[in-house]
């Protein structure tokens, strides 16, 4: 099956290039490169001109565009503040709605998914506002599932912990300090791969999900529990320290 694909991507023409020639050798698929900024719509409506005149509306849509940096929030500008739920919230809110719009006048259906974080289960300090504009990209998510099903259209998240590319870990790890600390946080034992990620994506985008919507999936290697829970930090303890904790506990009696 010779599928045709659009990559719509942030405004670095020459990465975009590259991704789609590689896409295009591995798959033989034809690859639309185009590229806009997500944060400006006019860019984004002559984008999917582009893409519904070359080849018809997507019936798959994927959000991943993202912006962060660790930073106390004390010390961001308001534009810091701007820069990134502009990115992350209304870039999705603008790919999204300008979509969703067309597919709903087509009468067409769809698969979106929208790629967040771990840390809008939480909340997380020091990304404060990408936390806040990814939980917003999470309730949309949640909202439309609710309110365009009926047009054929399903909405959901992958909520992926720490998976290592360039461009969030210089950016969210530029000593290193928390790669180190990994294995101590993941049960896994590592970080994630971009293609375990794309796996879970190409069910949630295929009919194989089709009666799945409105859903978050955690994709952490067990992350989230393993740092929440109360007593996970006695998985230090030593087999001899047991004995002697056990002998202490067995001799309680009564309250
Ligand atoms: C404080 C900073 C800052 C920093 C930028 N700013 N970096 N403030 N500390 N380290 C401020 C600037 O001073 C400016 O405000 C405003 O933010 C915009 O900065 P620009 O550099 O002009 O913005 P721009 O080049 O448009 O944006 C770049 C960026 C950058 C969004 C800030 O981080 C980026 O390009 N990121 C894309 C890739 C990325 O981050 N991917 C990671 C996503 S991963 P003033 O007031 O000075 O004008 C993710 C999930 C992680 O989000 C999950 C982990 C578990």
């Amino acid at each position: 099956m010779n599928s045709k694909i659009a990559v719509l991507s942030y405004l670095n023409l020459e990465v975009l290039n590259k991704a789609a020639d590689e896409i295009s050798q591995k798959t033989g698929n034809t690859v639309l490169p185009i590229a806009a900024d997500v944060r400006d719509i006019e860019a984004i409506q002559g984008a999917v001109d582009k893409c519904e005149h070359s080849f018809g509306l997507p019936n798959i849509i994927i959000n991943n565009a993202a912006g962060n940096f660790i930073s106390p929030t004390e010390r961001l500008s308001a534009n810091a503040w701007k820069t990134i739920t502009d990115i992350v919230l209304n870039g999705t809110a603008n790919v999204t709605l300008e979509i969703g719009k067309r597919l709903i006048e087509a009468k067409q259906a769809a698969a979106f998914l929208s790629i967040t974080t771990i840390y809008t289960m939480s909340g997380s300090g020091f990304v404060v506002p990408s936390a806040s504009a990814k939980s917003g990209v999470e309730t949309l998510s949640l909202s439309l599932a609710s309110e365009w099903g009926r047009y054929g259209l399903r909405f959901n998240c992958i909520a992926p912990g720490p998976i290592e590319t360039k461009g969030a870990f210089s950016r969210l790890d530029p000593t290193g300090s928390f790669k180190k600390a990994v294995k101590k946080r993941i049960p896994v034992g590592r970080l994630g791969k971009p293609e375990e990620l794309a796996n879970l994506a190409l069910y949630l985008v295929s009919d194989y999900s089709n009666w799945v919507t409105g859903a978050v999936f955690r994709f952490d290697g067990g992350e989230y529990p393993s740092m929440a829970g109360e007593f996970n930090s006695l998985l230090d303890i030593t087999p001899e320290q047991w004995d002697m904790m056990e002998n202490m506990i067995r001799k309680v009696k009564g309250s």
